[in-house]
């Protein structure tokens, strides 16, 4: 596991949009995983800066970690709109080479199959980033007595409901499952790009690289992947 230190947020994003780039450049087909929420929209960002400086996304296709059950395409708050908003409708990707689990499936259970052998059907992962929630979750894995495999079905933890309320009206607004990629599903990735910032990640950051490997902690089971990257600013690494 390689840590780069940075100072602040914006250092942090504009470095791990460089982690990218330099995946797509060297391999200008790469399939390329996705994470959601506040800490890549930084980088998102970056990454809009470069394909405007020439970087070329029309051979990438990406795969996104997960997807709210129950939200169409179109509701703001599904992961689907937060990615066109954040990078596909800015950068000259092909909309059919973006791909997350179709939380409106009539059948969640064949659904998490299908994508699962999507990811197969493309020759796995080459780059996964990554965001961590408080509760250690990666996807939305999250604290368990045993580690999810495959992309599921996942009930959220009232944790990830209150942290996610901020995006909807009410907590009862948010979703109560969701569709994630598993940890198998992650770890198969060829290499792993965790972006970590602000001071409320501290702990988990040093759970999850110091302590033990433990499914009530599941980013700690990326101590065992032979290709990690985290990228941390200053007040994520505080309790290092
Ligand atoms: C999002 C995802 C989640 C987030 C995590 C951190 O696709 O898979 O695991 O990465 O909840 O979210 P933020 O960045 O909002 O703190």
């Amino acid at each position: 596991m390689r840590l780069i230190k940075t100072k602040d947020y914006a250092e942090a994003s504009a470095v791990a949009a460089e982690i990218m780039a330099a995946q797509i450049i060297l391999k200008p087909d790469s399939v390329i995983g996705l994470a959601t929420g506040s800490t890549p929209c930084g980088m998102y960002a970056n990454l809009v800066k470069k394909y405007q400086n020439g970087l070329d996304f029309s051979a990438v296709t990406t795969v996104n970690l997960d997807e709210y059950v129950g939200l169409p395409e179109e509701h703001e708050q599904s992961y689907r709109k937060f990615m066109n908003d954040n990078l596909f409708n800015h950068v000259n990707i092909k909309p059919e080479n973006t791909h997350l689990p179709n939380g409106m499936a009539a059948d969640p259970e064949a659904e998490c199959v299908a994508y699962e052998q999507l990811i197969n059907s493309l020759g796995g992962i080459d780059m996964q980033l990554l965001g961590i929630g408080h509760n250690g979750h990666i996807g939305f894995n999250e604290p368990s007595d045993h580690f999810v495999c495959d992309t599921n079905c996942i009930t959220l933890t009232a944790r990830t409901i209150e942290a996610n309320s901020r995006f909807f009206d009410s907590p009862d607004d948010v979703p109560r499952r969701a569709l994630s990629m598993g940890i198998r599903t992650i770890l198969r990735a060829k290499r792993i790009l965790l972006l970590i910032t602000s001071e409320e990640k501290a702990e988990i950051l040093k759970k999850a690289v110091y302590g033990p490997v433990t499914p009530q902690v599941p980013a700690s089971i990326l101590q065992l992947h032979p290709d990690v990257t985290v990228v941390a600013d200053a007040g994520a690494l505080s309790a290092l």
